[in-house]
């Protein structure tokens, strides 16, 4: 074996990549559950991949036989319900662990000096993980794939001067049609699944480079004995590798449940409208995207006029891509920063929640006016993060993490 391992490492960095990445990397000593999202992310990654590749082998990208090839996978394939199942569940799963990643980095500022490239590739993941779920939701040509895409697609005719025509070319025909799912079906199996992989390689490469933020915020390369090697760190292999198994294991107990007890989990999942095929006639009676979309477009309704609801929730998602110069905080863990920034997200966070709530449900007046009020306090916690992260008292920060 070790001959077998000395002739690929003359050939190529094998033992070199382990070491690099997992066997000598060393990750702060204190890492929480929320640290599990990571690699449960990468664990839904190839959860999607896996099944998507299987129900390729059966699902039929035309208009006219789209729709009934998810009813064949669901009832004549072989355990065809059940990828197709873990699938539509993946996508949901994977803006709930995207989501919790998320909320981590914002928590122990990971976002910033020396990760802010770490940041902006995860925040590239994330739009093309939208545009992966926005495309594959039109796949199964059910009423709401057609109407959610008509909704959204239509959107882009805002824009002034080019937007008929750009509405034009994103659909290739005069209105949705079998060639907008073909060229849908290609993106969402072939295109986009090469640049998430792609940007997720970049993500942990730049991530590796820099190495591990923690909850304490504590930079452990500060503190190194006479080997060179972090006193707080440990090796991510063995260490991290076997606690991550325990996250796994939790998660797929949680998402076995979802896949065989609640597939549909009350019409979140997979919405109602969509078990009867697209009519282009019969428009349903309220359209509402996949819930993960909904505080996005909470804040599109939430602006009166069309074309600056696109810029606002535009703004939503660019804002937070510029997150790691708005934060003027010397510590980097809420648990140094000050009660302002603590309120901020906790305020930001609630205000998300509320938007993603009202993005479901049919517009009142009183809805209208809670959403342009979370759109305000949305936007607050990143317009207002220069001026509360300078001002606040924040504790000092320890020499080393605290366990
Ligand atoms: C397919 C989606 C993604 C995958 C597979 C992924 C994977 C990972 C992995 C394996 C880690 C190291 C383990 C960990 O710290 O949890 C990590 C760290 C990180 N990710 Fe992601 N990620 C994804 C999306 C995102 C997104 C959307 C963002 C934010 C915009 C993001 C921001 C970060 C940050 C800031 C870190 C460093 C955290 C720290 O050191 O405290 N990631 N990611």
């Amino acid at each position: 074996m070790s001959k077998f391992m000395d002739w690929v490492d003359a050939r190529f960095p094998a033992t070199k990549m382990w070491e690099d990445h997992l066997s000598k990397y060393y990750a702060p000593k204190n890492f929480n559950f929320l640290y599990f999202f990571g690699s449960l992310a990468l664990l839904v990654l190839v959860n999607q991949i896996v099944t998507g590749v299987w129900l390729t082998m059966s699902f039929t990208p035309s208009a006219e036989e789209a729709f009934a090839s998810v009813e064949y996978i669901m009832r004549d394939v072989e355990y065809g319900w059940i990828l197709r199942y873990l699938h539509s569940t993946g996508a949901s799963a994977f803006f709930i662990v995207v989501y919790l990643h998320m909320f981590r980095g914002l928590l122990y500022g990971s976002y910033q000096k020396p990760r802010e490239l770490v940041w902006l590739f995860g925040m590239l993941i994330y739009l093309a993980l939208m545009a992966e779920a926005f495309m594959g939701y039109l796949l199964p040509w059910g009423q709401m794939s057609y109407w959610g895409a008509q909704v959204i697609i239509s959107l882009f005719g805002a824009i002034p001067v080019i937007g008929d025509d750009l509405t034009m070319w994103i659909r290739g025909d005069y209105l949705i049609s079998g060639i907008t799912l073909n060229r849908f079906f290609a993106l969402h199996v072939v295109a986009l699944p090469i640049v998430i992989l792609g940007l997720v390689v970049l993500h942990i490469l730049a991530l590796h480079e820099v190495g591990s933020n923690n909850p304490d915020g504590v930079d452990i390369k500060k503190k190194k004995d006479e080997s060179g090697i972090p006193l707080d760190g440990i090796p991510f292999h063995p260490y991290y590798t076997v606690k991550d198994i325990v996250g796994v294991v939790v998660f797929l107990f949680v998402f076995c449940a979802v896949v065989f007890f609640f597939p549909e989990m009350g019409g979140y999942f997979l919405e109602k409208p969509n078990f009867e095929q697209a009519n282009a006639f019969k428009t349903p009676e309220h359209i509402a995207p996949v819930w993960y979309f909904t505080p996005f477009y909470a804040i599109l309704r939430a602006v009166p006029d069309k074309l600056f609801g696109v810029i606002a929730m535009g703004a939503a998602i660019a804002v937070l891509f510029v997150l790691p110069w708005l934060d003027r905080s010397p510590v980097r863990s809420m648990r140094y920063k000050g009660w302002l920034s603590k309120i901020f997200l906790l305020v930001f966070c609630v205000a998300f929640v509320i938007l993603g709530v009202l993005g479901v449900q049919a517009p009142t007046p009183g809805r209208t006016l809670l959403s342009q009020v979370c759109t305000v306090l949305y936007f607050a916690y990143f317009l207002l993060m220069p001026f509360y992260t300078r001002l606040e008292k924040t504790k000092p920060v320890p020499e080393r993490v605290t366990g």
